[in-house]
């Protein structure tokens, strides 16, 4: 969809579906999405750790696919789908996902956790579309259907979500739960 035309201070309209509720704002044209979300929508779940596209801390979900928002302007999102860490539950319950990483214990100081779970979500949907990874083999007997997801794959799969605190072990635990409950 084309951007939206920049007004002469440098600002314009941008209007995103948010966790299901539709949202325009006036913003510089140099906001990031990330900034969007935390700054004028106060969804403060996504969270800015470098800032440069390395730590994966912002991932959100952009029309069904992850994102890292500190990337991504968020004029060029005009008329996206976006879903945050907030809106991944429905119905007052936790994403499955989400009831993993608590059941599972896959978070230390949970600064990189909102991010990793909006990946997993983005990342199982991959999977499930068949898409394969680096290390996902060739001639694997599924090819074309669902990619199977041990634990090798999932670290393949999250090693753009980065964790300072080292729950790497079981985040990979977590996640696998869901992929092969
Ligand atoms: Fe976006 Fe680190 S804050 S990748
Ligand atoms: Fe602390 Fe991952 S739980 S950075």
């Amino acid at each position: 969809m084309p951007s939206p035309a920049p007004a002469p201070d440098g600002t314009g309209d941008v209007s995103l579906t948010v966790n299901g509720s539709p949202r325009t704002m006036r913003l510089d044209n140099r906001t990031t999405l990330l900034d969007a979300l935390r700054e004028h929508l106060d969804l403060v779940g996504a969270k800015k750790g470098c800032d440069h596209g390395q730590c994966g801390a912002c991932t959100v979900l952009v029309d069904g696919r992850r994102a890292n928002s500190c990337l991504l302007l968020a004029v060029a999102c005009d008329g996206s789908e976006v879903t945050t860490v907030e809106g991944l539950g429905a119905d007052g319950l936790l994403h499955p996902v989400q009831e993993s990483f608590v059941a599972r214990d896959a978070l230390q100081c949970g600064y990189c956790t909102p991010g990793q779970i909006c990946s997993a979500v983005g990342m199982l949907g991959e999977a499930a579309e068949g898409h394969p990874s680096l290390v996902t083999p060739p001639d694997r007997p599924s090819e074309g259907g669902p990619a199977a997801l041990d634990a090798e794959e999932i670290r393949e799969r999250m090693s753009g979500n980065l964790c300072r605190c080292g729950a790497y072990p079981n985040i990979v635990d977590a996640i696998e739960e869901v992929a092969t409950p």
